[in-house]
């Protein structure tokens, strides 16, 4: 049964915050699958239906919890929620970090390329037919996990972070291809889809 909470935010839209966990984002409903003070709507991503209405939410927003689910089909209860136009913030550790590999709850690795599987024509084969545009994609040196652990030297850390992010920023996949594995590996993968 979908849950009425539409009208809590409807300036602009509903904008939900998917395994918000104890952060939820200000101005969006709290979304997990335990309530840690924050959450609004207790729900397992995992079933077989988000407890939203086709088509009624403006906003998503998924921070560090795609890589604890068999995400996929989630892509198509993404799609069937949001409005025509409606958005995706997605972020994720990246494949190359040791705190993916540290988790052992983690399931799901990503590239910068793997969201552009449900471009339309992308990969015709695996009849993806929840389409989403690629509005911007970015890669972070560090990660949720990693902003806390150095705090040694904050300015060192943010001179290294800033040089390390503009060229990584300048193109992601020659980063993942061939340095960012001598760096130590970048923490974070950053997305913002648009529902097609
Ligand atoms: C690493 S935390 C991220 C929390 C927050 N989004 C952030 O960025 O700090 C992952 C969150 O996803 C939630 N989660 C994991 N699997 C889930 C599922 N199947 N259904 C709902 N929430 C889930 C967990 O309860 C946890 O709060």
């Amino acid at each position: 049964m979908a849950v009425n909470v539409e009208n809590k935010h409807a300036v602009g839209g509903l904008k939900i915050n998917l395994g918000c966990g104890g952060m939820r984002i200000p101005g969006t409903i709290g979304v997990d699958q335990v309530n840690v003070g924050v959450t609004e709507v207790i729900a397992d991503l995992e079933a077989p239906a988000l407890p939203f209405r086709a088509g009624t939410v403006a906003a998503i927003h998924v921070y560090h919890v795609l890589e604890h689910v068999d995400f996929v089909r989630l892509m198509d209860e993404f799609h069937r929620v949001l409005k025509p136009g409606g958005l995706l913030h997605i972020r994720v550790p990246h494949a190359s970090s040791f705190s993916f590999w540290d988790d052992p709850t983690h399931i799901r690795p990503f590239t910068s390329v793997t969201f552009d599987y449900w471009i339309p024509g992308y990969h015709q084969n695996y009849g993806f037919t929840s389409h989403f545009r690629i509005l911007s994609k970015r890669i972070n040196f560090l990660g949720n996990a990693d902003v806390n652990s150095y705090k040694i030297l904050p300015w060192l850390t943010n001179s290294i972070r800033w040089l390390l992010d503009t060229a990584a920023n300048a193109h992601i996949r020659l980063c993942e291809r061939l340095w960012a594995r001598y760096v130590g590996g970048f923490g974070e993968l950053r997305f913002l889809l648009e529902k097609v």
